[in-house]
């Protein structure tokens, strides 16, 4: 059993010209294994900063607040140490790596963070089976990792990373944008078998409930400000798709104020 524990984060971001912004605003959130959060909230609230301040993205810097797995301090953690203790994040936007390719990249960071190298005979069998589970054509093993691949290509390989690293706790922002009807089953899955799998917890930041009828969440968040202002069950998030943020955005109560805030049931899980 695993625990994320994010508790009064606070985190600013460096902007060109030497400015820093102020955009998590003391966030307190638990993850643990089993468990499935949805976190929605308007554009530019700070869900996608959240994200990276977990990963330890070097242009957030966590100015207060606490983040933990399993009482094992996060922040101290490089990017690297983070991913080998069991995080890992799927981008919103993932990035092109050109000249490396893709399945070189895979046996790179399943070595990396497995602490030796897979055996290559087991190796080839998994990726290929993981690319099957997922339609990936063969090819894509060749190819850079990203390198001119379509929006909805990107995200089916972040999930072929899901499920070949196994995780502790991923952390999947806004991985159902862009995807076509049968991807976005495919998709989900795939996340949904890597929870099974590996009993891992899940973090799913999304605008869309289409996808939390396929991965569905015991605990969604609304997310405004840079912090969470109500929690709830599924049913929120059938409230915020037909009513949107107004009534969040307009009040910002704070989670022991708000109708639908929830208490977070201890132990929970799947
Ligand atoms: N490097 C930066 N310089 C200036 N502002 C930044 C920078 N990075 C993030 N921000 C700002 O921080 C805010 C939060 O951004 P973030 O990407 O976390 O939002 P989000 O909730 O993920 O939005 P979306 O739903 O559109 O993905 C935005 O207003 C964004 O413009
Ligand atoms: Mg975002």
């Amino acid at each position: 059993m695993t625990t994320l524990e994010i508790k009064d984060l606070h985190a600013e971001v460096a902007t060109p010209d030497g400015d820093t912004v102020k955009i998590l605003n003391g966030v307190n959130l638990t993850v643990k294994s089993g468990e499935t959060h949805a976190i929605m909230g308007p554009n530019g609230s700070g869900k996608s900063t959240l994200s990276y301040a977990i990963a330890g993205h070097p242009k957030y810097t966590v100015t207060s607040g606490s983040i933990t797995l399993d009482g094992e301090n996060v922040l101290e953690m490089s990017v690297d140490e983070r991913a080998r203790a069991g995080l890992f994040l799927a981008m919103q936007y993932p990035v092109e790596v050109p000249g490396v390719s893709m399945s070189n990249f895979l046996r790179t960071a399943a070595t990396a963070v497995r602490g030796e190298a897979p055996k290559l005979r087991h190796w080839v069998k998994e990726v290929k089976e993981s690319m099957n589970e997922l339609d990936i054509d063969a090819a894509f093993a060749d190819r850079s990792v990203n390198e001119g691949f379509s929006g909805g290509e990107k995200k089916r390989h972040e999930i072929l990373q899901l499920g070949l690293l196994k995780p502790k706790i991923a952390i999947l922002d806004e991985t159902d944008s862009g995807l076509d009807v049968d991807a976005l089953r495919i998709v989900s899955e795939g996340v949904n078998r890597y929870r099974e799998r590996e009993n891992g917890g899940v973090l799913l930041i999304t605008h869309y409930t289409r996808i939390l009828r396929y991965i569905q969440p015991q605990f969604v968040h609304v997310f405004v400000s840079g912090r969470i202002v109500a929690e709830g069950g599924p049913e929120l998030a059938e409230e915020l798709d037909a009513n949107g943020y107004v009534k969040f955005t307009q009040s910002a109560p704070t989670p022991s104020a708000s109708p639908t805030a929830v208490p977070h049931p201890a132990g929970a899980g799947a």
